[in-house]
């Protein structure tokens, strides 16, 4: 572990050094994140002088957040494709209404970006997967002062887990037909796909801690299914069995063998 953690560390530290040479010598730098970023921390350093550390960030912090938006962004967008793909395996007449409605805003020309969002089948599915396979199954917390949750009074240090994929299969919430692939729950939207109007798909977190990246994700993922459906029909292997396994994302246990046809 120690030696992978090293060799990204490298690896991020040569792209990071390659991109402040370019900003120091004015050229521009692509319009990314990571430009971004860097472009903000040097004039941050810059205006403030290096001494104080407090402002902009030290090397080892850009690391991190390289880290981080590769780790939340990367796994968890593309199990969400898997899953998608498996469930439109599963319920082929799905499939079938998604190329449908694809084919009718982009025919076969590459997706554009703003049509993207006005998909409402693709949408109601990416949320139902969303629902019953959330790629982080559980957001921890802990409590740093004593905390009142309704009748229970919490200490400081305790660990709290709060269990999206639990939640978003609750029968009391969602009906009989909780465990069932119906994307038309959220036809009318997230707020009135629950049996009582509360709040229980959070897929992408809730509140200060709430996904930086989820309508990233979300056109990510339409993007990439929009471009499956106008190419390819696809269905399950034989070999597939279904496992949902969890190690870090829900992801299939044994991967997802799928046939695709060109059409
Ligand atoms: C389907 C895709 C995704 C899912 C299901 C997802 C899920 C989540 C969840 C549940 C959290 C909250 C964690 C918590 O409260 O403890 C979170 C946070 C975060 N996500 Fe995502 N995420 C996705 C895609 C992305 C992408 C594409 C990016 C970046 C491009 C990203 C970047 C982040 C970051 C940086 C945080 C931390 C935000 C903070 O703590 O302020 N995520 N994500």
């Amino acid at each position: 572990m120690k030696e992978i953690a090293r060799e990204i560390r490298t690896l991020l530290m040569g792209i990071i050094a390659k991109r402040e040479k370019a900003i120091r010598n004015g050229e521009t730098t692509k319009d990314d994140l990571l430009g971004l970023l860097l472009e903000s921390n040097m004039r941050e350093n810059e205006q403030n002088g290096k001494s104080d550390s407090s402002l902009g960030m030290t090397i080892d912090e850009v690391i991190e957040e390289c880290k981080l938006f590769y780790f939340a962004g990367q796994e968890t967008t593309s199990v969400l494709l898997t899953w998608t793909l498996i469930v439109l395996s599963m319920h082929p007449e799905w499939q079938e209404k998604a190329r449908e409605e694809v084919l009718q805003h982009f025919g076969r020309e590459k997706p554009d970006f703003d049509a993207l969002s006005r998909l409402k089948v693709v949408n109601m599915i990416l949320y139902e997967v969303l629902r019953l396979y959330p790629p982080a199954v559980m957001l921890t917390r802990r409590t740093y002062k004593t905390m009142q949750l309704g009748d229970l009074t919490i200490p400081p240090g305790v660990l709290l887990g709060i269990p999206i994929i639990f939640i978003h299969h609750d029968p009391d919430i969602w009906g009989s037909d909780a465990t069932e692939f119906k994307p038309t729950r959220f036809a009318e939207g997230i707020s009135n796909a629950t049996m009582n109007g509360q709040l229980a798909f959070f897929p992408f977190g809730w509140g200060p801690r709430i996904c930086i990246g989820q309508n990233f994700a979300l056109i990510e993922a339409k993007m990439g299914l929009s471009m499956i459906l106008q190419n390819f029909k696809f269905e399950l292997s034989e070999k597939y069995q279904h496992a949902p396994y969890t190690v870090v994302t829900v992801h299939p246990e044994h991967g997802a063998p799928i046939k695709f046809q060109r059409i």
